[in-house]
């Protein structure tokens, strides 16, 4: 099982770069994505997240979670956007922490599965929502960017603990 990095660490920032190999590795890889994903009861896990800072997003945003909602995008891009809308959105790597945002209402995107072979995926609300959160993940884009005002303030002191915990678990003796 991978670990979450947590904000701030600066993997989350770093834009990630493109996946060139597929086979069991990757196969490995996105598996333990989706593993750690349910373990930590999220819909979305972006592979910067764990620390690899590669193209790779996994999503299940079904009702329950059945082994038929998974999907793992790989080098994902986005094909069109369509309507709006605002809910609240949060991040395994900022635990408890939600913010109003937002989002197109629906996303059709393109990418690639384990294999290497190109698809595309087209999702409505929530799946909609964690596809567009996910894919920003990969360019080091976090929710928390590009809030509302009102929204962030909401969130400001937490960001600002995150930081310091981020600090003092870092900091050399
Ligand atoms: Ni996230």
């Amino acid at each position: 099982m991978f670990k979450i990095v947590k904000y701030p660490d600066p993997v989350l920032t770093t834009p990630a770069e493109p996946v060139t190999e597929f086979g069991p590795r990757l196969e490995q890889i996105v598996e333990e994505m989706f593993l750690t994903m349910y373990q930590e009861r999220g819909v979305g896990l972006a592979a910067p997240q764990v620390g690899i800072s590669k193209r790779i997003f996994v999503v299940n945003c079904a009702e329950d979670q059945p082994p038929e909602g998974e999907i793992a995008l790989i080098n994902p891009e986005i094909v069109s956007v369509e309507g709006e809308q605002w809910g609240d959105e949060g991040c395994l790597s900022f635990p408890g922490m939600f913010a109003k945002k937002m989002r197109p209402m629906k996303v059709t995107m393109r990418a690639q599965n384990v294999k290497g072979e190109w698809f595309e995926v087209t999702g409505e609300k929530l799946l909609a929502r964690a596809l567009l959160h996910e894919r920003d993940h990969l360019d080091g884009n976090l929710f928390v960017q590009d809030l509302e005002p009102a929204e962030f303030v909401k969130l400001r002191k937490d960001l600002e603990t995150m930081k310091r915990n981020y600090k003092r678990s870092h900091a050399r003796a």
